[in-house]
């Protein structure tokens, strides 16, 4: 970056470069996201500002940036922000960064909680909700918004993710229909069926598979938000033998599942013998993203 003046697309079109050969993924679009970042403004700005000049000091703070995204850490982590369901998220690395097939999740409950209320039409007044392993809470922020009616219980293992979740609760206006509870899985609610629905994206990374993932994820993303064991069911199969205990009848599990595991999912859902209408349903990959299914009558 020795050279004497920079407009905004010929640094651009360097970082990429120098991105790319340093094997760093996406070079293209964290050359982008840093740049807006650095000089406060949106991606298309870039374009509509690509011949102006950057000041020294500009420079000087995408060089910091630059460096590192350098080393593999994440963008997300280095601006401290994610979007998901378009909406804005703050990420610190204390948090999985939120992922665009994890909406999937959220508009499988969403189709659910339509037929639901068309069903009954409004019978009860007030609609329970739960999630385990909040993290920012994308999901269970996304969900209350898109569900006035539903008053949601939120819990994670971390103390950390939750101070996050409370904050991203906050500036999204729904931290008056959230409570988030520190706990492993189920344990720190009373017993009792009292969840219309129970979503979780719980880590199911099977250990073999995250041996290998990318350094970006491996190093920079927290192991307990991933890891799910040998198999990847180490979470998710307590949690489906415990859900029918805490569901009301009728109320709805969703999980959000690895490349692979919803077959061995739905398996265990069949075994547990209380779910019925049990569907595997695909991202916009045509990966079985998400299992879900209801507690029977
Ligand atoms: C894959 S992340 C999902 C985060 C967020 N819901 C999302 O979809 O972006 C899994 C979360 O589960 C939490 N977690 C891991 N083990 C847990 C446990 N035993 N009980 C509750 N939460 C747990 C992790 O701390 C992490 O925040």
């Amino acid at each position: 970056m020795g050279h004497p003046q920079w407009t905004i697309l010929e640094i651009l079109r360097w970082t990429a470069r120098h991105f790319q050969e340093k094997e760093v993924s996406e070079p293209r679009t964290s050359a982008e996201v840093l740049l807006a970042h650095a000089l406060n403004v949106t991606r298309l700005d870039l374009y509509l500002r690509h011949d102006q000049p950057l000041t020294a000091e500009e420079l000087a703070r995408f060089k910091t940036l630059v460096l590192r995204r350098r080393t593999g850490e994440p963008v997300a982590y280095i601006t401290g922000h994610k979007e998901f369901w378009s909406l804005d998220f703050k990420v610190t690395p204390a948090v999985l960064i939120p992922r665009p097939e994890t909406e999937i999740l959220v508009s499988s409950v969403l189709e659910v909680v339509s037929q639901k209320t068309e069903n009954r039409k409004q019978k009860t007044s007030t609609y329970w909700g739960l999630e385990v392993g909040v993290g920012a809470g994308a999901v269970i922020v996304a969900l209350a918004r898109e569900l006035p009616q539903v008053r949601w219980v939120g819990v994670d293992i971390s103390a950390p993710a939750l101070a996050v979740a409370r904050e991203n609760a906050a500036r999204h206006e729904a931290g008056d229909r959230i409570s988030l509870l520190r706990g492993d899985l189920l344990a720190a609610l009373q017993p009792g069926p009292r969840f219309h629905l129970l979503v979780a994206n719980l880590p199911y990374v099977p250990r073999p598979v995250w041996e290998d993932l990318p350094k970006d994820i491996k190093e920079f993303e927290p192991r307990a938000a991933l890891l799910g064991g040998e198999d990847g069911l180490d979470l998710i199969r307590p949690l489906v033998q415990a859900a029918p205990a805490i569901l009301h009848p009728g109320g709805w599990l969703a999980l959000e599942v690895g490349e692979g595991l919803a077959p061995k999912v739905a398996a265990l859902m069949e075994a547990v013998g209380e779910y019925e209408r049990i569907e595997k349903i695909p991202d916009y990959l045509g990966i079985q993203r998400v299992v879900r299914g209801r507690r029977r009558e």
